[in-house]
C-alpha cells in the first residue's frame, strides 16, 4: 500500500518505514532525503568527546545525519542532549534491529545521555490486520527484554509503550497532529484513502518522544535520534512541526541496513530463514549462516584461482557491521577473500561461532531482564 508513493528515482530501491527493498544506494538516499553525509571533520569532532570512534562510525555504517554539528555545539556549550530510538513490536527482534541499538548504547555511555526508547505497539496494531491489542502489548514486553539485554544504563533509560504510556504520548501527539495535514501525511508516508485513520494519526505518536524531555523538563532539551534510514520520514514531519510548537528540531544520525542472509534486501522478520532472531538457538543460527548468500565462486578451484567478492557477501557484511571490531583483521579478511586464500565455508564457520557467542550472552541477559522489565517502563 505504501510502496508506490515513495519509490525513489531508482526504480529498484524502496526505502520507507514499512518496506525496504532493492539495491540500496545510500548516496542517493542522502540526496533524496536531504540529509548530510558523515564527514571526516565530523568524526574528528565526535572523537574529541568520545576518545574513540565506534566501528559503526569508523566504517560509515552510520553514514548520514541531520544537525549533528548543532547537537555538538549545544553539548560544548553545556546543553546536554538526550537520545531517542525505538522498535515496532511486530514479532521477534533480529540482530539487524540490534545494530542501531549497540550504537545508541555507545552514545549513551560516551555522552552520559538519557535515552527514551519507544515501543510502537499501537503502530503494529494499526498496520497488521491480524494483530490484536493484547498481542501487540505482549510483544512490547517481549521486545523490551531484548532492549534491556543490550545493556543500556538503567538509571538513564526509559522505555515507552504507546499503549501503556498513552497519556503522556497522546498529549504530545495531539499537538503534533494539529500541524500535519492529511496531504502531507499522504505525500510523506504514501497513505491512501483505504489506510485506516489510526495509522494516519500514528506518525504524530512516533514524533512525540522527540519532545518528551522538553515537556518533562519544562524547557527545551536537544534530542538526537540514532536509527536506520528507513525511519527518516517521521523525522521530516517532526522537524517541520517542532518550531511551530516552540521546540528544537530533533537531530538524527542514520545507519545502513544489516542485510538478510539471502541475496539482497535488509534483514527482515518477514523472511525468517534469512534472519537471525535474538532468541534463535545457537544451532538454528549456525544452520542459517551456513546457508547464507556469499560472494563465492561456483567451484573451489575457481575460487582459489580467482578469489571471491566480499562486496556482495552477507557473511563479510556481518563481520563489517557488527562482529569484527578490529579494522586490520577486517582488511586482512577482505584480502584473503579476494585472493582465494579463504573459502566461504571457512568464513561462515568463523561467523557462526561469533554469532553463537553473541546469542548465548544476549539470551542470558535477556533472561535476567525478565525481573527488571517493569522498572524500565515510564511510570506515567
Ligand atoms: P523497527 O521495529 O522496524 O526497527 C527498529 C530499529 O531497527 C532498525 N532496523 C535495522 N537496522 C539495521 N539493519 C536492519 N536490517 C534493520 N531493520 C530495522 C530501524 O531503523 C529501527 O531503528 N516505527 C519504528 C519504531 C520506532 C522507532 C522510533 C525507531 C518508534 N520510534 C525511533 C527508531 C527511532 C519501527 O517499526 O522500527
Amino acid at each position: 500500500m505504501f510502496q508506490e508513493k515513495i519509490d525513489l528515482a531508482n526504480e529498484n530501491m524502496i526505502v520507507t518505514p514499512w518496506v525496504v527493498s532493492g539495491e540500496i544506494d545510500y548516496d542517493k538516499l542522502i540526496q533524496q532525503f536531504g540529509t548530510e553525509p558523515i564527514t571526516e571533520a565530523l568524526l574528528e569532532r565526535i572523537k574529541k568527546h568520545t576518545g574513540d570512534l565506534h566501528l559503526q562510525l569508523r566504517r560509515r555504517i552510520f553514514f548520514s545525519h541531520r544537525d549533528l554539528n548543532w547537537i555538538l555545539d549545544m553539548y560544548e556549550k553545556g546543553e546536554r542532549f538526550y537520545l531517542y530510538t525505538g522498535r515496532g513490536p511486530s514479532g521477534g527482534v533480529h540482530i539487524g534491529h540490534v545494530v542501531p541499538w549497540l550504537f545508541t548504547k555507545y552514545l549513551q555511555d560516551k555522552f552520559g545521555a538519557k535515552l527514551y526508547f519507544q515501543l510502537t505497539d499501537d503502530e503494529k496494531f494499526f498496520i497488521t490486520p491480524e494483530m490484536s491489542k493484547e498481542k501487540a502489548l505482549s510483544l512490547s514486553y517481549e521486545n523490551a527484554l531484548d532492549v534491556i539485554a543490550v545493556g543500556f544504563d538503567p538509571k538513564k533509560t526509559k522505555l515507552i509503550s504507546d499503549m501503556k504510556n498513552a497519556k503522556v504520548m497522546y498529549n504530545i501527539a495531539i499537538d503534533v497532529a494539529k500541524h500535519v495535514t492529511a496531504s502531507t501525511a499522504k505525500a510523506v508516508f504514501g497513505f491512501t484513502d483505504s489506510s485506516n485513520i489510526g495509522i494516519i494519526f500514528f506518525p504524530s505518536m512516533q514524533a512525540a518522544p522527540c519532545f518528551v524531555e522538553s515537556v518533562f523538563e519544562k524547557k527545551n532539551v536537544p534530542c538526537l535520534i540514532p536509527a536506520a534510514i528507513d525511519q527518516d520520514p517521521y523525522w521530516r514531519i517532526a522537524r517541520d512541526v517542532a518550531p511551530k510548537l516552540g521546540y528544537y528540531k530533533p537531530a538524527q544520525i542514520h545507519s545502513r541496513f544489516l542485510p538478510g542472509l539471502g541475496k539482497g534486501g535488509k534483514m527482515s522478520s518477514s523472511m525468517p530463514e534469512t534472519c537471525i532472531f535474538t532468541v534463535d538457538s545457537p544451532k538454528v543460527a549456525e544452520k542459517k549462516i551456513m546457508n547464507a548468500f556469499t560472494g563465492g565462486r561456483s567451484t573451489v578451484e575457481e575460487q582459489r584461482k580467482l578469489g571471491a567478492d566480499p562486496s556482495i557477501c552477507t557473511v563479510y557484511d556481518y563481520e563489517r557491521l557488527m562482529f569484527e571490531s578490529d579494522d586490520e583483521k577486517l582488511i586482512e579478511l577482505e584480502r584473503l577473500c579476494k585472493t582465494g586464500q579463504i573459502l566461504c565455508g571457512e568464513c561462515k564457520q568463523i561467523l557462526a561461532e561469533r554469532v553463537k557467542e553473541f546469542l548465548i550472552e544476549h539470551q542470558k541477559r535477556r533472561e535476567k531482564a525478565k525481573d527488571l522489565v517493569e522498572s524500565y517502563f515510564l511510570q506515567s
